[in-house]
C-alpha cells in the first residue's frame, strides 16, 4: 500500500464511508491545487467561487512562477533574494521549504497541461524569465498571460475529476464553528465543521458541513481605491478566519505593484513587471524641470534600478510624481522593438493598443496601485491555522514566507507548494465525527432597505485607505483612519445584524474588518520596513518581528458573528 493510501485507509476508517466533503472556499491556484491533489486521493470535495469560476487573482497573474531550474541558480540563490525582498522578515525555514519545492511545483504544473513557454535548451524545455530582485531567470511563464493559462489547465483538470464537485457564485459567509454546533459547551475543543454559504442565484443561505474547510479566498486588493486585483479580492477569508478566533500576521504589508496602467477607461490592468526584466525603463514625463520622456529616474534611487525590489520601485514612483506634480510616469519599452514585443508581452501589447497605444512606439503611463496581501491567516507549511479543522492557502495566508516585501513570482509557487502540503495533512488528519449543523438563521431579519448605505461605505472605504494607509504613512493619518474605520464597522455590523445578506454586504463586512487589521498593524510597527514606510519612523530597527494580532476571545451565544 502505498504512503497515499495509508493516509485515505486512515482517514475513510476514521469518518466512515459517507465522509462528509472537505469544503474549499475559492477556485484560485491555492484552491483548485488543494482540491486536485484532495481529489487525486479519493476524497470528495466541493469547490466554492462566488463569482464565476474563472474570475479571481490567478487567472490574471501575468509575470510567471518561480522555479529554481537553471544551472546558474540554487536554492540558496532564491532564498536570499526572497529574504533580501522581505527586508529582514523572511521566516529562513519557510523560504527554504518553499525553494527547495519549487522544481516538484512546476514540473506538476506542467504535467497538468500547463503550456509554458518554451525554450528547448532551457531547464524542463521551458524558458524562464527574470523579475525585480531575482539574481537569475528563474521564472517560468506562458508569455505574459501565466496565470490564465495555469488557471484554464487546473480548472479542466478538476471539471473532469468526478471527486470535485465546483459551484460558482456560491459565497462562504461564515465558518460554522462551537459558536454555532455546540454555544452552550464550553469546554469542546475549539474546531471547524462547515461553512454557511450564500447561493447567489437562489438567494438562500445554505449550511455546508464539511469534515475539513479550506480557505483559498486570495488577498484583499480591493480595499483599496486603486489596485491591479479583481473585484473577488475583498479579504473574505482572512476575516472569516479572524471572526473566529484565529491569528492574522504582517497585514501592514500591501504591495503597491509600481507599473499599474494609468487609463480613465483601465483602472486595474497591470504592466508586468517582466517587462522591466527584459530592459523596461522608467522615466519622467514631459513638464516643467523634467527633460523629455527619456529621463530616467531610478538610478539614482537604487544600484539595481528599474530592478530594485517593487517596494523601492514604488516609493521612487510615488517620490517622482509628488515631487514634479505629475499623475503618472513612463514606462519605456520602444528599443525593444516590436516583434519582441508581440512574441513577449502579447496581452500588454494588445490591451495597450486597445486603448491606443502602440507600445513599440510610445511609452506606457504608468502608476503604483495595491497589489498584494503580504500578511493574512497564520498558519504552518500545512495550511494548519490556529482552529482545528480550519486550513488556509495562498494569498490569504501568512506563512513567513514574504515577510516585508514579496518578491515577484513568488506568490503562485506559495499557492502550489502549500496546497500539496495542505492536502496531505487533510489527508493525514482523521476527521471527527459529523456534527449536527444548525440552520443559518434569518428569523429577526428583514430585506435590505437601502442599499445605498453599502455602496456609499464601499467607496469610503477605500478611498480612505488610499489616502491615509498608502505607500507613505504618517501615525496622525493612521489614527484617523483607524477612527473612521471603527465607525464604518458599527454600521456595518449593524446592518448586517438586521437585514438579509448580499453579496456586496458580505464583502463590504470582510473589508472593513481588514481595514482595521492593516491599520492596527501599520499602528504597531515603529520603523520603516519593505512595504510599510511612515514619516514618523522612518528608521529600520536592527531587530525587528512579525505583527500578530490576536482576538480577543467574544460572547459565544450570539449565532451571527
Ligand atoms: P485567487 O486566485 O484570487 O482566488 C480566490 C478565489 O476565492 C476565487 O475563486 C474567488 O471567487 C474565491 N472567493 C473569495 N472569497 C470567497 C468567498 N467568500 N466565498 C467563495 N469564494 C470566495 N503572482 C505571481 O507569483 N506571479 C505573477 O506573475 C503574478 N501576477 C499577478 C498579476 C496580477 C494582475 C495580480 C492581481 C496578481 C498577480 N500575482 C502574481 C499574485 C497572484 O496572482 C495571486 O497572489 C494568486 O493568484 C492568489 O491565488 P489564490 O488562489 O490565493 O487566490
Ligand atoms: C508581474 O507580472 O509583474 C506580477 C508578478 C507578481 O506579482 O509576482
Amino acid at each position: 500500500m502505498s504512503q497515499a493510501q495509508a493516509q485515505q485507509a486512515t482517514r475513510e476508517n476514521s469518518i466512515g464511508a459517507a465522509a462528509l466533503p472537505v469544503v474549499v472556499v475559492g477556485a484560485g491556484l491555492a484552491g483548485l491545487t488543494v482540491a486536485l491533489h484532495l481529489a487525486g486521493q479519493g476524497q470528495q470535495v466541493t469547490v466554492l467561487a462566488k463569482r464565476t469560476l474563472g474570475e479571481g487573482a490567478t487567472a490574471w497573474a501575468q509575470g510567471g512562477i518561480v522555479g529554481v531550474l537553471g544551472s546558474d541558480d540554487s536554492v540558496e540563490s532564491h532564498v536570499r533574494d526572497t529574504q533580501d525582498a522581505g527586508a529582514g522578515l523572511v521566516d529562513e525555514h519557510t523560504a527554504r521549504f518553499i525553494a527547495t519545492n519549487s522544481a516538484e511545483a512546476v514540473g506538476w504544473l506542467v504535467a497538468q497541461g500547463v503550456p509554458f513557454s518554451p525554450d528547448p535548451a532551457g531547464p524542463l524545455g521551458l524558458h524562464l524569465t527574470r523579475e525585480g530582485g531575482h539574481a537569475v531567470r528563474r521564472i517560468a511563464h506562458a508569455a505574459d498571460a501565466t496565470g490564465r493559462a495555469i488557471h484554464e489547465a487546473l480548472l479542466a483538470q478538476a471539471k473532469a475529476n468526478a471527486n470535485v464537485t465546483l459551484l460558482e457564485k456560491w459565497i462562504a459567509v461564515d465558518l460554522i464553528t462551537n459558536r454555532h454546533v455546540a454555544p452552550d459547551d464550553p469546554e469542546a475543543t475549539p474546531h471547524c465543521h462547515g461553512v454557511y454559504a450564500l447561493n447567489i442565484v437562489s438567494q438562500k443561505v445554505e449550511a455546508l458541513p464539511a469534515s475539513a474547510v479550506v480557505l483559498a479566498t486570495g488577498g484583499v486588493g480591493k480595499v483599496y481605491r486603486y489596485t491591479t486585483n479583481p473585484d473577488t479580492a475583498t479579504g473574505d477569508g482572512i476575516a472569516m478566519a479572524w471572526r473566529a478566533g484565529c491569528r492574522a500576521a504582517n497585514m501592514e504589508f500591501i504591495q503597491f505593484h509600481p507599473t499599474c496602467l494609468y487609463h480613465p477607461q483601465e483602472r486595474s490592468f497591470l504592466i508586468t513587471e517582466a517587462l522591466r526584466g527584459e530592459g523596461g525603463l522608467l522615466k519622467l514625463p514631459n513638464g516643467q524641470n523634467c527633460a523629455p520622456w527619456g529621463t530616467r529616474f531610478m538610478p539614482e534611487h537604487d544600484e539595481r534600478a528599474e530592478l530594485a525590489p517593487r517596494d523601492i520601485v514604488a516609493r521612487a514612483i510615488d517620490f517622482e510624481m509628488k515631487k514634479h506634480g505629475v499623475d503618472h510616469v513612463w514606462l519605456d519599452a520602444t528599443h525593444l522593438g516590436e516583434t519582441f514585443l508581440r512574441e513577449h508581452f502579447p496581452t500588454v501589447f494588445a490591451r495597450c493598443l486597445d486603448l491606443g497605444i502602440d507600445i513599440s512606439k510610445q511609452p506606457i503611463p504608468v502608476v503604483p496601485a495595491a497589489h498584494y496581501t503580504c500578511g493574512g491567516v497564520v498558519t504552518d507549511l500545512q495550511g494548519r491555522t490556529d482552529l482545528g479543522g480550519l486550513y488556509a492557502v495562498g494569498e490569504a495566508t501568512y506563512t513567513g514566507l514574504h515577510g516585508a516585501n514579496r518578491l515577484a513570482s513568488n506568490s503562485l509557487l506559495e499557492c502550489v507548494v502549500i496546497g500539496k502540503t495542505c492536502a496531505d495533512a487533510i489527508l493525514e488528519t482523521p476527521a471527527p465525527e459529523p456534527t449536527q449543523v444548525p440552520a443559518w438563521d434569518e428569523s429577526l431579519v428583514e430585506n435590505a432597505d437601502e442599499q445605498v448605505v453599502i455602496s456609499h461605505n464601499w467607496d469610503e472605504l477605500r478611498l480612505l485607505m488610499w489616502n491615509y494607509v498608502g505607500i507613505v504613512r504618517t501615525t496622525k493619518r493612521l489614527e484617523r483612519a483607524l477612527h473612521r474605520i471603527k465607525l464604518l464597522k458599527a454600521e456595518i455590523d449593524d446592518y448586517y445584524r438586521n437585514f438579509k445578506v448580499n453579496r456586496d454586504l458580505l464583502e463590504l463586512r470582510n473589508l472593513v474588518v481588514c481595514a482595521e487589521l492593516i491599520v492596527r498593524s501599520a499602528l504597531m510597527r515603529h520603523e520603516s520596513r519593505g512595504l510599510h514606510f511612515s514619516r514618523d519612523f522612518p528608521q529600520t530597527l536592527p531587530v525587528s518581528f512579525p505583527t500578530v494580532l490576536t482576538r480577543k476571545a467574544r460572547s459565544r451565544k450570539s449565532k451571527r458573528a
